[in-house]
């Protein structure tokens, strides 16, 4: 029986993937690294260094260099979170959340990222959450199964209690990992190993999922 569901951030909630776009093509511009929209699509779901790390494909780079680009990206994208606001929450989101909070599911955001808790505070949806697990309450990202098995651990759910959605390849991976349920969300060539996939956020269908499930 399906009692919690833990939702990505970025890709879920809300759409920040143009935002982490914009910072890493200003960085790549300013160390001539190469980097485009496709490398971009790349990254969706995976933690900051890792993002860097494929940027870089076989480059080395020291240690210390790559801390300071990461940061340095960190910086730029930090800024174009101070203009987000409730208006950027996906197609109905907020609304589905509070009815499923309603109907006493309860809910956990699992996102690989370190700015997770801030973009919930920009759009005011903190508090229908019952635990965030971000990137920094994990050492292993996604795919690791290990995010979401902190999310259903902070819900006091079993993972066969929960259902996870995700728009990544990383994170349905890492939910599947988990041995949870997942709903893809996007092109099956990238979700398609999901339970169930809807194109887009606007399509999911909360009843259909839990009937299905
Ligand atoms: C994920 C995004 O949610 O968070 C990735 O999909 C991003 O694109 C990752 O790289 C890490 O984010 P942050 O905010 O810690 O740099
Ligand atoms: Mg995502």
């Amino acid at each position: 029986k399906i009692k919690g569901f833990i939702f990505d951030l970025d890709g879920v909630i809300t759409d920040t993937a143009e935002f982490h776009y914009k910072s890493w093509q200003k960085l790549a511009d300013e160390e001539d690294l190469f980097f485009n929209r496709e490398v971009n699509e790349k990254l969706r779901g995976v933690s900051r260094m890792e993002s860097l790390n494929i940027i870089l494909a076989d480059q080395d780079i020291p240690a210390a260099k790559k801390k300071e680009w990461t940061d340095r990206k960190n910086e730029y994208y930090q800024k174009y979170l101070t203009e987000i606001s409730k208006a950027d929450i996906l197609d109905n989101m907020e609304a589905k959340l509070e009815k499923l909070k309603a109907e006493g599911y309860k809910l956990a955001v699992g996102s690989s990222s370190r700015n997770a808790k801030k973009v919930l505070k920009q759009l005011k949806i903190t508090n229908l959450f019952d635990i965030i697990a971000d990137g920094n309450s994990v050492e292993r990202a996604k795919p690791a199964p290990d995010l979401f098995l902190y999310a259903a651990q902070g819900l006091g759910l079993k993972a066969a209690e929960c259902v996870v959605l995700e728009d990544a390849e990383s994170g349905v991976e890492a939910a599947l990992a988990a041995e949870m349920r997942v709903i893809g969300l996007g092109p099956e060539s990238r979700v398609g190993k999901a339970d169930l996939v809807y194109a887009n956020v606007s399509e999911i269908n909360f009843e259909e999922i839990i009937k299905k499930l």
